[in-house]
């Protein structure tokens, strides 16, 4: 028998944090040599489980160095980031700043590194308001608020270094795979880890968390969009299948794939009435609901074209199920006062 040959490491960035957390969980499964960055400013270190974590800032250049070298990192996931729409238009720079140039300083320590593969969280707030509610790939992007501005810089600076390493700028050519993410919410099966933050925002979530009794309400937030229900249509993906997105999009690269963008959802969408029938169901008890006016800055539908996804990189979800998700999430914040996370 021959033996396998020992696989490079992988750095994950915010592999503490919500989603970075449920890929490390994957990646770990199949047997790859992960180790974490993260600062914990709103991961935890509990998220990570046994995986090797370092404690800090992608911006430490000399940190990041220190971690690709001496786990011999050839491939970065890069989770970290600041993401909150309305946080960002209260606080442009710290958006730019975490987002923009953190990610330029980490991508400084990759090329000087030689690091080869990069996965990068985009996210579907480069589109703006896309034109009839669904976009595409192809979509001229058009974001809204500085979260996706700093997110679509981000983008287009990664395929600047692409073509500057692989007209041989003297660094190794550094391929990449940009996610745009629609709605991820829900959390794994088996309890370990999910969503957790002190400043829940995201319309699961909070659901959730009015279920687990922690909100004596939900809010909604608009009931006069041009809707069939007058409430806002978003593309809710199952935190798993976006998990595995980004381990068909390292096997991609291994195959030696080229730098793409592709859009992350299920390509169809429910209205935030919708989700809440759902949370209903789910939780066998009504809500307690407060119609109130819009959120700025919100979309009326945003909904991916997910094709793409599936015909580059093979990607095939698991877990498209509205109720599903809810009944996870649910689960996973009645659980959650019991495990101490800190
Ligand atoms: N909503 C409510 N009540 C709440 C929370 C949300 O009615 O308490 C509504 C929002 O107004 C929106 C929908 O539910 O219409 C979904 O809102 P989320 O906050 O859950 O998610 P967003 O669509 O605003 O944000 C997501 C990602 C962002 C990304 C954005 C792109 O979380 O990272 O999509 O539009 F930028």
């Amino acid at each position: 028998m021959t033996a396998t040959p020992q696989r490079k490491g992988i750095l994950v960035t915010g592999g503490a944090g919500y989603i970075g957390s449920h890929t490390v969980l994957q990646l770990r499964e199949r047997g790859e040599r992960v180790v974490v960055l993260d600062d914990l400013s709103t991961g935890f270190r509990q998220a990570v489980l046994d995986a090797p974590l370092v404690v800090g800032d992608v911006a430490d250049t000399a940190l990041v160095a220190r971690v690709l070298r001496e786990h011999d990192v050839d491939t970065v996931l890069h989770f970290a980031a600041a993401l909150s729409v309305p946080e960002s238009v209260r606080d442009p720079l710290k958006y730019y700043g975490n987002n923009t140039a953190g990610t330029r300083a980490l991508l400084a320590a990759c090329t000087a590194h030689g690091v080869s593969q990069f996965v990068f969280s985009s996210t579907a707030a480069v589109y703006g308001i896309p034109d009839g509610g669904r976009a595409s790939e192809e979509h001229p992007t058009r974001p809204i608020n500085p979260y996706g501005r700093s997110k679509l810089v981000t983008e287009w600076m990664l395929r600047d270094v692409e073509a500057a390493t692989s007209a041989g700028s003297g660094a190794a050519a550094l391929r990449h795979v940009a996610l745009r993410y629609f709605n991820v919410a829900g959390a794994e099966g088996t309890g370990r880890i999910g969503q957790s933050r002190r400043d829940a925002f995201h319309l699961v979530h909070v659901a959730a968390e009015h279920v687990a009794g922690k909100r004596d309400h939900v809010a909604i937030f608009g009931t006069d969009y041009p809707t069939p229900d007058g409430t806002a249509v978003r593309d809710y993906l199952h935190v798993e299948d976006l998990a595995r997105a980004h381990l068909d999009a390292l096997d991609y690269l291994r195959r030696g794939g080229a730098s793409t963008t592709l859009n992350v959802g299920y390509g169809h969408g429910y209205s935030v009435r919708e989700v809440l029938a759902a949370v209903e169901r789910a939780s066998g008890k009504p809500l307690t609901l407060r119609e109130g006016p819009r959120r700025a800055g919100d979309p009326p539908e945003l909904v991916s074209e997910a094709s793409a996804i599936r015909r580059v990189l093979g990607w095939q979800p698991q877990r498209d199920d509205l109720d599903l998700i809810v009944r996870s999430a649910i689960e996973w914040e009645r659980k959650l006062p019991g495990i101490g996370w800190r």
